[in-house]
């Protein structure tokens, strides 16, 4: 027979099949990290919801006007990126926005918005493996001659497009404004000298964003997910113009583009 003693023993919090510390669902009430979600509505920014979500805890002011910042940094780079392409034509074919939106974030890889991810878990990992008083600028010569020892891009540097990233530079100015910049953005900063002098090369947003990001506590393993937050609006604003103002099955080639090398 299932008593109430039974029933309490199912129930004990480590026989529960899924546990979170996100949000707690009751009828008609909803808490989300310690908060009731309609004291949220209206009185938290989506940023500041989102560093919740996140981290768990409520961002300072400062820490809140920075992570806005990054968000409205990764809002768009044109048509050129490969998933405003791919969801511009998708929307072209006909194909819902969920589709579209869904086709972008799925175009997003290892050379398309991958190096967020590859840029924070470089600076993460230089900051923790390396001893806690070996001074920035040794730790990034370090760095630095790993990467080029293996001939290897240091991820967060350089742009094909940009010889200066304009957005770079601007977000290292908030972080130091906001007080937010620390030792992940130094490293990134230590390392842009060493690129800028050897080969030119100077920090992109990516690079930016990832110390920051770091900077800020979140986890190297969110840099993908932090980004996609942030560009989403520019693509479902691209999927709209292409709907909205251009004809449908958008022609990419014209046939005597296309150079066809195989089997005759
Ligand atoms: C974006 C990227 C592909 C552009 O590459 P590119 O067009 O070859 O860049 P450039 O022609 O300006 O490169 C000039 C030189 O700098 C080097 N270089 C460029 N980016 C570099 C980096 N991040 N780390 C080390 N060296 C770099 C190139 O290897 C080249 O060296 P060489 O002249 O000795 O052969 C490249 O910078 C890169 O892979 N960066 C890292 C990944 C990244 O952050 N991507 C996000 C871009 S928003």
């Amino acid at each position: 027979m299932i008593t109430e003693e039974v029933l309490k023993d199912i129930f004990k919090p480590n026989n529960l099949k899924w546990r979170t510390a996100i949000t707690k669902v009751e009828p008609n009430r909803l808490l989300t990290r310690g908060h009731l979600q309609e004291d949220l509505i209206g009185n938290t920014s989506f940023a500041e919801m989102i560093y919740l979500l996140i981290n768990g805890e409520e961002p300072s002011k400062n820490e809140s006007k920075m992570l806005e910042a990054i968000l409205v940094s990764f809002c768009d780079h044109g048509v050129t990126p490969p998933s405003t392409q791919s969801a511009r034509l998708m929307a072209s074919a006909g194909s819902p926005m969920h589709a579209c939106l869904a086709g972008a974030l799925l175009a997003f890889g290892e050379n398309h918005a991958g190096a967020i991810e590859k840029s924070m878990q470089v600076l993460q990992e230089g900051i923790n493996k390396t001893r806690s008083d070996m001074d920035i600028d040794s730790m990034a010569e370090i760095m630095f001659d790993y990467f080029m020892k293996r001939e290897e891009k240091i991820p967060g540097f350089g742009h094909r497009y940009h010889d200066e990233d304009p957005r770079a530079p601007r977000l290292m100015e908030l972080a130091q404004e906001y007080e937010c910049l620390g030792r992940h953005s130094e490293l990134a900063l230590a390392l842009e000298n060493l690129l800028f002098e050897s080969k030119g090369i100077r920090m992109n947003i990516d690079g930016a964003n990832a110390g920051i990001l770091s900077d800020l506590g979140f986890d190297w393993r969110l840099g993908s997910g932090m980004f996609m937050i942030g560009r989403l609006p520019g693509i479902m604003a691209h999927v709209h113009e292409e709907v909205t103002r251009e004809s449908p099955f958008r022609k990419v080639f014209e046939m005597d583009e296309i150079y066809y090398d195989g089997k005759e």
